[in-house]
């Protein structure tokens, strides 16, 4: 495999990340964007009576580890696999693997309820994700649950800050549309999608989630969310 490219960025990766645009819309670093996706998880598995504390989950792709670590602990077991063993390096409290190839996940089969992969699909050459997808299906226990979430393509703004970020010089981004066919096709049933990101934290701190869920289907959120279930009979 060659060098993976993020292991050129770990050093500095929030530092990367660094722009005005995202840095007015979610104030300093990326905390607020990592909770967002840790509250859109717990509503997920909230809304379903989930027990997720006897559940086990899997984070493909889990960078720096931001969002596994804000889930810890909400779940039984929680693991992070990346290609980058730099990106890996500081994580700590959770199982971590590095994918010694871009294609494989370093896991056995129907070891986790629950895999999320998270600003990862854009990286990832559009031939190689229907094979990555399925690779998810099979790290899943049937039923399991996969969530993809995404830039969304057609929100201005979420566009520019990709076009100007270093770390998303390979950026090839999907829509959701693409993103529940690819899931589709790799033998999953799409569950809930949605957008969110609509309004900068100091709006979203004073109206909470009910305002952006009710415009969850307008596709104009900085990002989406697809969650899906791996069906019994796939692949
Ligand atoms: C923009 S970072 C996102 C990291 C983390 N998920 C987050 O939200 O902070 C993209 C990550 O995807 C990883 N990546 C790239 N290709 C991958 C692949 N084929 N499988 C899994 N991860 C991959 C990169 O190494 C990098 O850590």
């Amino acid at each position: 495999m060659s060098r993976p490219e993020f292991d050129e960025y770990a050093a500095s990766y929030e530092k990367l990340l660094k722009d005005p645009i995202r840095d007015r819309f979610g104030g300093k670093g990326s905390r607020f964007f990592h909770e967002r996706k840790r509250d859109l998880i717990r509503a997920y598995f909230r809304q379903r009576s989930a027990n997720t504390r006897s559940m086990s989950y899997l984070d493909l792709g889990c960078g720096k580890g931001d969002l596994v670590s804000l889930l810890r602990d909400d779940f039984g077991r929680v693991a992070g696999c990346d290609p980058s063993a730099g990106m890996l390096e500081t994580i700590q409290g959770v199982q971590t693997r590095v994918q010694t190839d871009f294609g494989k996940i370093p896991f056995g089969a129907a070891e986790f309820d629950f895999v999320t992969a998270v600003c990862v699909y854009h990286h990832v050459p559009p031939e190689a994700r229907l094979a990555l997808t399925c690779e998810v299906n099979r790290v899943l226990k049937a039923g399991g649950v996969f969530a993809i979430i995404e830039h969304n393509p057609y929100n201005p703004a979420a566009r520019l800050i990709v076009s100007r970020t270093p770390v998303d010089a390979d950026a090839v981004l999907l829509t959701q549309r693409e993103t529940s066919k690819l899931m589709g096709v790799a033998g999953f049933s799409c569950q809930v999608s949605r957008y969110f990101l609509y309004f900068p934290e100091s709006v979203y701190r004073r109206t909470g989630d009910a305002v952006e869920k009710w415009f969850g289907k307008i596709p104009l959120g900085g990002q989406y969310a697809v969650f899906a279930i791996k069906n019994s009979r796939s692949l």
